[in-house]
């Protein structure tokens, strides 16, 4: 007999970043996140796992080829969700398992990202939160969202703001052990939903320092991530939670591109620096500073995570139906830009 549970789950966009870790091995961060979920039909994971008495091991595909699974993330991840694992009974195939089955059977695993992995947006997140979600279902694990949050940030931070949608805030937490530092939602997706992101590939090169490497020396070397994560992200959080419940776009902007900003500045403030913006992505933030000025009120948010793309958020349809035109205008696709694709927040602009 086979056993299989399907989950999909879509990635997040930090707007206050996460950026270094207290504890390396447990993924604890130097301070609290807020993201947006996007919606699941753009940047998705789906993942499908099975389990089968006729399984000799564990394995997993992704994108169809198969990766090791030696990993020490994955394997907290598989650890924890397995230690938690409750008795399964299927009527209709007469499988029965109990909570000590789980210890011995062997679990094949199939993911696929509905994006090109290589666009430099296969954010970890949407991944291994997909596959704590697949996994709990399977293995009849009776944790909430926000438990379930705790065990997927053990396969990488971001992940556990993937397991819910809307606004989603990563609570750093206090306890040695991560127990309190888990993902809880502010808002659902209905909360705001005039808001449209716009996702510009600047270029689709996989990323030179990696973000588990990158902040590991940006904590040991930058004194300003100290001063952020002490004085300016606490503060930010705050006003960041009243803006999301005011849906008060200018403050939301401005707290967004401020705080992706600062980031790049502690990637600066490393040694050797990390430079993760390019001259287009410099580019794209003096056309939104440029425009956001020109009007009454800011129109549209950017923030940049570990690369050079783009994530745009608009204020509303008609602001992202005009950002698209400009970005076409300004960075046509064959220009030397090297800006090839935009991957739209909603389909129907
Ligand atoms: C810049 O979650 O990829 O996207 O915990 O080491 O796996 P690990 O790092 P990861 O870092 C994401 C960093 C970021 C900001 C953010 O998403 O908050």
């Amino acid at each position: 007999w086979i056993l299989t549970v399907t989950a999909q789950t879509p990635t997040n966009i930090a707007v206050i970043k996460y950026w270094g870790k207290r504890d390396e091995s447990l993924i604890l961060p130097v301070n609290d996140s807020i993201s947006v979920t996007l919606d699941p039909e753009h940047l998705c994971t789906t993942t499908t796992v099975a389990v089968s008495p006729s399984f000799e091991q564990d394995r997993m595909w992704l994108n169809g080829e198969e990766i090791s699974l030696s990993g020490g993330r994955f394997q907290s991840c598989l650890r924890e969700i397995r230690a938690r694992a409750t008795d399964v009974e299927n009527k209709e195939k007469g499988i029965k398992i109990s909570k000590k089955d789980w210890e011995k059977l062997h679990l094949h695993i199939a993911s696929f990202n509905n994006f090109p992995t290589a666009a430099g947006l296969a954010s970890s997140a949407a991944g291994l939160a997909c596959l704590v979600f697949a996994l709990g279902k399977l293995m009849n694990v009776k944790e909430d969202h926000s438990q379930l949050s705790a065990i997927a940030r053990q396969g990488s931070g971001s992940a556990c703001r993937s397991l819910y949608g809307g606004f989603v805030k990563w609570i750093m937490g206090k306890e040695e052990n991560g127990s309190d530092s888990l993902a809880v939602q502010l808002a659902d997706e209905k909360h705001w939903d005039e808001l449209v992101i716009i996702i510009a590939v600047v270029s689709s090169r996989q990323k030179e320092t990696s973000s588990t490497s990158g902040m590991r020396e940006s904590v040991e070397t930058s004194l300003l991530l100290q001063h952020r994560a002490k004085e300016v992200v606490p503060k930010r959080i705050l006003k960041m939670e009243e803006a999301i419940q005011n849906r008060d776009f200018a403050s939301f902007a401005g707290l967004t591109c401020a705080d992706s900003n600062q980031f790049h500045a502690v990637c600066l403030d490393t040694c050797p620096p990390i430079f993760y913006m390019n001259d287009t992505s410099h580019r794209i933030i003096s056309c939104v500073e440029k425009w956001n000025r020109s009007e009454e009120a800011p129109q549209i948010a950017y923030t940049f995570d570990a690369g050079p793309n783009a994530v745009l958020i608009a204020r509303n349809r008609k602001a992202a139906s005009l950002l698209l035109q400009r970005l076409l205008y300004y960075f046509p696709p064959s220009a030397d830009t090297n800006m090839n694709s935009y991957v739209l927040g909603d389909k129907s602009i």
